[in-house]
């Protein structure tokens, strides 16, 4: 069932779990998400980037192929379809192409054009029913993660946004070996600053299990992974060419050369709903 965003990640904030976005690229991942999210009861949340839109031909063929999914898997859970840091043309493309959930990465933005493009989109997106996530600080991709500050997420936040993804020292990708960890001091300044906004992590792979569990207990209602699920698709379909099935029988058949690394998404996302705790919450 696809929802906007603002009320499953409600209920995770007060139930203090977190709800996993997982972004897509394709058919496989998508339907592997959804049927997990459904066989575990969890709300589940699609990320799309702008990358990956352009890859699945467009936003409007990415909405039109999740709305016909989650109906013909009888999907039944919440399932919020999510733009993953949205350029300020993305964003509203997003809202025209029957996306229920946006966000708005404006952090490279001096903080005045941050503010005025987030109140923009936020009134777009609220009058067309769409939750809104911005960005404090940008989440890097190299070093320590910027920590955002907590008066700009303060700011942001009165904006009317419904979550907020706040630099903590997180990272995407994967981490590097001297990476200090997440700065819950940050963490706890910023969830004061912002009178209780759910908060998002990025970056979500490779942050130690106790982190992750802790920023829910802190404040975080979402947490977003993708390389992980890279990850294991790339390993689970080496394993599969590298042991010659390809070569065996209709190997090459792209539903069979496809199958272990949807598999294998599958059980990335169970084992992170079990670790955010949302099963049987939808
Ligand atoms: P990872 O690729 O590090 O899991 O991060 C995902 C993310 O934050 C998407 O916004």
């Amino acid at each position: 069932m696809l929802v906007n965003a603002t009320n499953m990640l409600l209920k995770a904030r007060d139930g203090h779990y977190g709800v996993g976005q997982f972004n897509i690229n394709n058919l496989e991942w998508t339907r592997s998400i959804l049927l997990q999210a459904q066989a575990m009861q969890s709300p589940v949340i699609l990320g799309v980037s702008e990358g990956a839109g352009k890859y699945m031909t467009g936003f409007k063929t990415v909405a039109a192929m999740v709305r016909a999914m989650d109906e013909s898997l009888g999907i039944t859970v919440p399932v919020a379809l999510h733009l993953d840091h949205g350029t300020y043309e993305g964003a509203k493309a997003c809202i025209e192409a029957g996306f229920t959930s946006i966000m708005f990465d404006g952090s490279h933005y001096p903080i005045e054009e941050n503010i005025a493009k987030t109140r923009e989109l936020v009134e777009l997106a609220h009058d067309k029913g769409l939750s809104i996530e911005a960005e404090v600080g940008s989440i890097g991709v190299v070093g320590n993660g910027e920590i955002a500050d907590p008066e700009e997420c303060a700011k942001i936040t009165a904006l009317g946004v419904d979550f907020l993804a706040a630099g903590i020292g997180n990272i995407h990708g994967i981490y590097p070996a001297n990476w200090k960890g997440l700065d819950f001091e940050a963490l706890e300044r910023i969830h004061q600053a912002t009178n209780n906004i759910p908060l998002v992590l990025h970056g979500g792979t490779g942050i130690p299990d106790e982190m992750v569990q802790k920023a829910i207990r802190l404040g975080v209602s979402k947490i977003n992974v993708n390389t992980d699920c890279q990850l294991v698709f790339a390993e689970a379909t080496r394993k599969y060419i590298e042991a010659g099935k390809d070569q065996q029988g209709k190997g090459y058949d792209p539903r069979k050369l496809l199958k272990p690394g949807a598999d294998a998404i599958m059980d990335k996302v169970k084992e992170k709903i079990e670790l955010f705790g949302s099963a049987n919450k939808a």
